[in-house]
């Protein structure tokens, strides 16, 4: 700002002289403005604000990026085919924040699976960072390169919804950190939940959509088993949530489908063996239930989806036992065999083939299989707190991975429909 050649010498001079007098008159406009367009938002109309909110995303699907040319695109199984190989991260420095910077990740907030952040905690920082030493090289094929920015921007329009047990609530966080440069907390009631006060969610909003009430552009909803097990009712809002078998929480889900474009969907970690399911507490008892209760989610998601509607069905990693020995990914798999302290991590490869066969039967283009489970077995090493977590895995880490290959799959699915 520049100052009068000659400056006024008194206080009413000050105030009368011309400079001054506009500069006020204008600050005080701009800020009438500002302030106007943010209580009342005249850049979405309240009307067309109550259809963009309702309608929830674009009916159409859009280009995420031009795909690769002349490149052999992975598809989730071929991106299994491959091996984790060493490629150390560069850190500026020993700290929290130096691995946020390397990594991408912006997430100020702490969640149970930042190991980098235990600082206070002997080795943990150490063995956190080693854990990001490993990245995953598929053999015989390339993802479409990751792009936060483009990611995020997508979603904003189409929007992303995570639903299922804690191990979708980590690839949430993944993704939440991953494109977190540009999403906010929304700033009103969302509804998200349908109106249960008792439930919690996780919700995101992109910064151009800030503005549009009710927004959300990615979020989780945590569902144990994705059904009622008393029933295999698909909750709504208000029901109860029923029996279930240990701690955890399984949230209605069904009413926040309409509002999403892109769906990633996992059950099976909290399924067990149980009286519920039969007399002999049986294998096959479990997973005739599980089927029944996949075959209800499935049905409902064929006939409620809209043509632009895609879901992801998750593979179910399994954990490791006494992970505490491993100290790098494994070149061959490390199958769980039925040991007490495995809490029947043997049954996840079922749970993949139940999904499978569901998929196969019922061949929708929709609904598609998402194998991330090569690539996560090989990871005893990344789990989050040996030996007491072998199931869960740090954050940033493997799980980065899985999203890397989702931002992949959607892209191919936006450039394949015209
Ligand atoms: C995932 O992909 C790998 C490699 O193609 C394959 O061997 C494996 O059977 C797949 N897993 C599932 C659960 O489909
Ligand atoms: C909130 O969502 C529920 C379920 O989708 C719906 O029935 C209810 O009308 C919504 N409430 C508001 C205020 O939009």
């Amino acid at each position: 700002m520049s100052l009068p050649d000659s400056p006024p010498s008194s206080l009413p001079q000050l105030f009368w002289s011309r400079t001054v007098y506009i500069v006020a008159i204008v600050t005080f406009v701009l800020l009438w403005m500002f302030t106007w367009s943010w209580q009342d938002g005249p850049i979405v109309p309240t009307d067309q604000r109550d259809s963009e909110a309702t309608n929830h995303y674009a009916a159409k699907i859009d280009l995420l990026v031009d795909l690769p040319k002349n490149k052999q695109l992975c598809t989730s199984d071929t991106y299994n085919n491959g091996q984790w190989v060493k490629k150390p991260i560069q850190l500026e420095a020993e700290t929290a924040a130096a691995v946020e910077k390397a990594v991408k990740y912006h997430c100020a907030w702490n969640f149970p699976h930042k190991c980098y952040r235990r600082n206070n905690e002997g080795g943990e920082f150490d063995r956190a960072r080693h854990i990001l030493d490993y990245q995953w090289k598929p053999k015989k094929c390339e993802l479409v390169p990751f792009d936060a920015n483009k990611l995020s921007a997508y979603i904003a329009d189409h929007p992303l919804l995570f639903v299922g047990d804690s191990i979708n609530q980590l690839e949430f966080e993944s993704m939440a950190c991953l494109l977190g440069e540009k999403l906010y907390n929304p700033p009103g009631d969302t509804n998200i939940t349908g109106g249960n006060q008792n439930m919690w969610a996780s919700q995101l909003v992109h910064e151009n959509k800030l503005q549009v009430q009710g927004a959300v552009s990615l979020a989780y909803l945590r569902s144990d088993y994705l059904v009622r097990l008393d029933d295999f009712k698909l909750l709504d809002p208000m029901d109860e949530e029923g029996y279930v078998i240990g701690k955890g929480s399984n949230y209605p889900w069904k009413h926040a489908l309409s509002r999403f474009h892109h769906i990633v969907l996992n059950t099976g970690p909290h399924w067990h063996t149980d009286k519920k399911w039969g007399p002999h507490e049986s294998d096959e008892e479990m997973v005739a239930a599980y089927r029944k209760a996949m075959k209800v989610v499935f049905d409902h998601l064929i006939e409620n989806l809209t043509p632009v509607q895609r879901v992801w069905i998750r593979s179910t990693p399994y954990g490791h036992l006494k992970c505490s020995q491993y100290t790098e990914p494994s070149k061959v798999p490390h199958v769980p065999q039925r040991k007490p302290g495995e809490y029947q991590w043997d049954m996840h490869v079922k749970f993949d083939e139940v999904w499978k066969d569901l998929i196969e039967e019922y061949a929708d283009d929709r609904v598609k299989f998402f194998n991330i489970s090569s690539m996560a077995n090989l990871r005893g090493d990344a789990h989050s707190r040996p030996d007491s977590d072998c199931l869960h895995t740090c954050l940033p880490g493997p799980v980065d991975d899985w999203n890397k290959l989702l931002f992949s799959e959607i892209a191919r699915e936006a450039a394949r429909i015209p």
